[in-house]
């Protein structure tokens, strides 16, 4: 018996990265997943890539009417969703003398209010079936405390932290388990672009950022999407029935609350 046979999971911006570590982790489990991804192209490789557990969904998490197909999509090809994992997210650095108000817009968008109406459209649907269900939302240690190039994704991540803490409460009394997990710094795709920010705005060469965050991660490294999927899968399972409205710090020893 694996851990989530007969599941069902939607995973928002899994066409890549973290994401698609976490659908292939849960294919492994027994379970189906539908990848969410704006990226339709990529998703379908990585589902293709997966293999017959996992579908890709269309699916903007900054346009209600893009969740609501997403999230009846999924039900439809999976028969319902028992799992959601709002992973889907943007990142940006700037000097606060630079932020620009577009670039607020749009991290607000995918990263706070995608996991909070991606969320609701879920809820929704696992209130209808009676109830139960488990929802993991991906904050970051960047949502523990500010950084000095980083002020719009700490605050988005802050934000998720805090949604998570309410939804989780307020959800509860459906049998519904709200979580967060917080990574530290990740390897993959995502983390070629924070290099790339670090390189211009700390005169960094291309790679030395990614080194000093690895070099001074207590565990000795920068962590990899295979890291997180130990506890993506825990929050999944009925072992995390007594767990509501935690983050947790899934970062080789960066954070400690
Ligand atoms: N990589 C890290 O170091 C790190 C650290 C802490 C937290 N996180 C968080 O973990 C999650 C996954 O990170 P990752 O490194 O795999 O990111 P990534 O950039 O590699 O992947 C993000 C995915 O989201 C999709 N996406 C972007 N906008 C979307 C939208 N509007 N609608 C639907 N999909 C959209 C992209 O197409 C992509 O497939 C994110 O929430 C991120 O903030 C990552």
């Amino acid at each position: 018996m694996k851990r989530l046979d007969g599941k069902t999971a939607l995973i928002t911006g899994a066409a890549r990265g973290i994401g698609r570590a976490f659908a292939e982790a849960y294919v492994k489990e027994g379970a189906r997943v539908a990848i969410g991804d704006l990226n339709i192209t990529r998703a379908r490789e990585t589902a293709a890539q997966i293999g017959d557990a996992v579908i890709a969904v269309e699916m903007d998490v900054t346009r209600q009417d893009s969740i609501d197909a997403a999230v009846s999509e999924t039900v439809e090809r999976l028969g319902r969703i028992d799992i959601l994992i709002n992973n889907a997210a943007l990142f940006s650095a700037a000097p606060i003398v630079e932020i620009e108000r577009a670039e607020y817009d749009t991290l607000f968008s995918v990263n706070v209010a995608g996991t909070l109406f991606t969320m609701q459209a879920v809820a929704r649907h696992m209130v209808e079936r009676g109830g139960g269900g488990k929802i993991i939302n991906m904050a970051s240690q960047a949502g523990r405390r500010g950084e000095p190039l980083v002020a719009v994704y700490c605050a988005t991540k802050a934000a998720v932290i805090s949604l998570t803490q309410s939804a989780g409460l307020n959800l509860i009394g459906h049998g519904i388990n709200v979580n967060a997990i917080a990574p530290g710094v990740v390897d993959g795709e995502h983390w070629d672009g924070v290099d790339a920010f670090f390189a211009k705005y700390e005169n960094k060469a291309p790679g030395q950022k990614k080194k000093e965050v690895g070099e001074a991660v207590p565990y000795g490294r920068m962590g990899t999407a295979d890291d997180l999927t130990g506890m993506a899968i825990f929050l999944a399972t009925q072992e995390a029935d007594y767990i509501v409205s935690q983050c947790f710090n899934v970062d080789g020893g960066q954070w400690m609350s």
